[in-house]
């Protein structure tokens, strides 16, 4: 067994002799004398073939290459004063090699695994196995792991237990598209892969559990983002006999204790918003504090303006508001703005309308237009100064959000407004409890539909009706999100209602559910957070990929090992499924 670890000889190991085993890291070969830094997982330790010292034959020592897995014995000895390194650990000392085993040969890598340089995600991505042996990756997966077990710890000192769900089930009311399996004893019908263990969980809470938790695979089938897999991972939780105020005190203790492990760091108490004021502020619900540069409000000052753009908006209930860009007018030429006017279209809006402010006069197509009364308020309430940049989108509520608050954190991207340093984890609460959906033409559950609503007087008022969900952020990312149940059958049913869901519906989703809350159900409110998310943040990287060891692409495929891939007819045919040919499915 390997007992030594390579990155840890010191100069107090001197004068032992020892057996070490890694891979070839790089050579050099001076000529009757090769030097390897043979690589394991605690860093390398510079190894020295001397045609003098070693027993095997020299032709071995001169066939090593690169990423060659070795074992090697032989003195550790002090590295003569010019040979001698700083920079690395082990930079004081060598072993000298006595006895060479090769125990596998490696061919010619794909990319060198000594350096940190760059290399093609799908190349990468093909042979993970080898970028699994670089640093970057070594570290985030054992960050991933301080965390699970700093999590664990944590849980286990609430007197929670660990108790594993379902991975094929019945398809859970998360929101997104469910990833299926077939069934071959059951042909024509399928399981759903889990989106979270949400149902589960409740009914764990149900029998009489109290405190569960889990570290749990969840599966969506969704479009791929930066921080968004189809297979990932939850610290899922829930607690019976528990408010919204318990969950956020017990998971703000969790994240501290990670916190302290993973950076050294003493977090002071996180803050809070209300979910109407992020979105107002910062145009989003999962608002990053850590910079100013805030949505503020024009359509007071506007109204009643000539500008057509502004009063056809205002009139028709929409809402204007703008970015102010401050002391950073002269970086932004017209053809900048164009740019940031194509970047808000994606996000709906119709246009960027944007002012300069310079030599105390404003500038800008709209300044022409736009009354100078109106102006000067503008100017008069947001303390506008020379060299300011002021962006303005006037729309529908959302689009206006959706809009500038995308606008809000690409500018400051650009400008490096952002302190990187910084750790903002803030509550977002009393999120709304129904949000409408353009798509289907109708009122869904903005969390799930067995959220808490805060009162149940507001439910007709689909609009205003805020629910007992909060969100916890971390520096403009949503890491977690939860909420207090509904474990009433009355007030579910009621909820269900106010979601238009009919009788058949509800059985037919969730009826095993329902029949369980009606057998003495305890309160209970819970939260789930992303692992992988958590360590993207701790890692302080903002592609997911970098803390899964095998990720899949953006088109959810995994080039490894070449899944999905087809598979055999007869496979098909035991499950009772046949394929449909592209053009009909168009
Ligand atoms: P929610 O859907 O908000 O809540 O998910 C909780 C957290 O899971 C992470 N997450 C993802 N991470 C990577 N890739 C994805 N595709 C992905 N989707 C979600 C996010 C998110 O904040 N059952 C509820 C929790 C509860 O109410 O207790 C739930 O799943 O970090």
């Amino acid at each position: 067994m390997k007992e030594y670890k390579n990155g840890e000889f010191r100069k107090k190991d001197i004068g032992n002799v020892y057996t070490v085993y890694g891979w070839v890291n790089k050579r050099r070969d001076m000529g009757g004398v090769i030097f390897v830094d043979l690589r394991d997982k605690s860093g390398f330790l510079q190894v020295v073939f001397n045609r003098g010292f070693l027993k095997n034959d020299f032709a071995l020592a001169e066939s090593l290459k690169n990423e060659y897995c070795l074992k090697v014995k032989g003195e550790l000895i002090a590295r003569t004063p010019e040979m001698v390194n700083p920079k690395i650990p082990t930079g004081e000392v060598e072993l000298m090699v006595e006895e060479l085993e090769i125990l596998s040969e490696a061919s010619a890598v794909p990319f060198n695994i000594y350096d940190d340089k760059e290399i093609n995600e799908n190349i990468a991505l093909k042979y993970r196995y080898l970028d699994l042996r670089r640093e970057k990756l070594q570290n985030t997966l054992k960050v991933r792991h301080e965390i699970t077990k700093t999590v664990r710890e944590y849980l286990d000192n609430h007197d929670f237990t660990e108790v594993e769900t379902p991975i094929l089930c019945k398809s859970t009311p998360e929101g997104a598209r469910d990833y299926i399996v077939p069934s071959r004893v059951n042909k024509g019908s399928f399981y759903a892969l889990p989106q979270s263990p949400q149902i589960f969980k409740q009914l764990l809470m149900v029998g009489g559990m109290e405190r569960y938790y889990q570290i749990a695979k969840c599966f969506r089938d969704e479009d791929l983002r930066a921080d968004r897999q189809p297979e990932f991972t939850q610290i899922d939780l829930e607690m019976s006999f528990a408010n919204q105020e318990d969950v956020i005190n017990l998971v703000e203790g969790m994240i501290k204790a990670v916190v302290k492990k993973i950076k050294g760091i003493d977090l002071p108490e996180f803050a809070r918003m209300p979910y109407k004021e992020a979105m107002d502020r910062f145009g989003s619900d999962k608002p990053d504090t850590r910079f100013g540069m805030e949505l503020l409000d024009l359509t007071e000052i506007l109204r009643g303006t000539k500008m057509n753009v502004f009063q056809n908006v205002i009139e028709n209930g929409g809402i204007v508001k703008c970015l102010i860009v401050k002391n950073n007018g002269d970086k932004y030429s017209r053809s900048d703005v164009e740019h940031l006017t194509d970047f808000v279209k994606i996000y709906g809006a119709k246009g960027l309308a944007w002012l300069k402010y310079d030599n105390d006069t404003f500038n800008g197509v709209i300044a022409k237009n736009l009354e100078n009364e109106k102006l000067e308020l503008m100017k008069e309430t947001y303390h506008i100064t020379n060299n300011d940049l002021i962006l303005i989108v006037a729309d529908k509520k959302k689009v206006v959000y959706d809009a500038l608050g995308a606008l809000r954190l690409k500018i400051a991207n650009t400008l490096n407004l952002i302190d990187k340093d910084k750790l903002n984890f803030l509550w977002v609460v009393d999120f709304p409890m129904f949000e409408y959906s353009e798509t289907e033409g109708r009122y869904k559950a903005t969390h799930h539909p067995f959220t808490m609503p805060a009162d149940l007087k507001m439910l007709d008022d689909k609009e205003n009706c805020l629910s007992i969900a909060y969100d916890i952020v971390l520096n403009g990312y949503e890491l977690g999100g939860g909420s207090v149940r509904i474990h009433n059958p009355k007030t579910q049913k009621i909820v269900f209602d106010a979601l238009g869901l009919t009788e058949e519906d509800i059985k037919r989703k969730f009826g095993f559910f329902i029949e369980a809350f009606k057998y003495g159900a305890p309160p209970h409110a819970g939260l789930a957070i992303g692992l992988e998310r958590f360590t993207m943040l701790m890692c302080g990287t903002d592609n997911i990929k970098d803390v899964i060891a095998f990720p899949k692409t953006q088109s959810a495929s995994d080039l490894m090992s070449e899944a999905p891939n087809e598979v055999s007819m007869e496979q098909l045919k035991e499950l009772g499924i046949s394929l449909v040919k592209e053009e009909e499915n168009a």
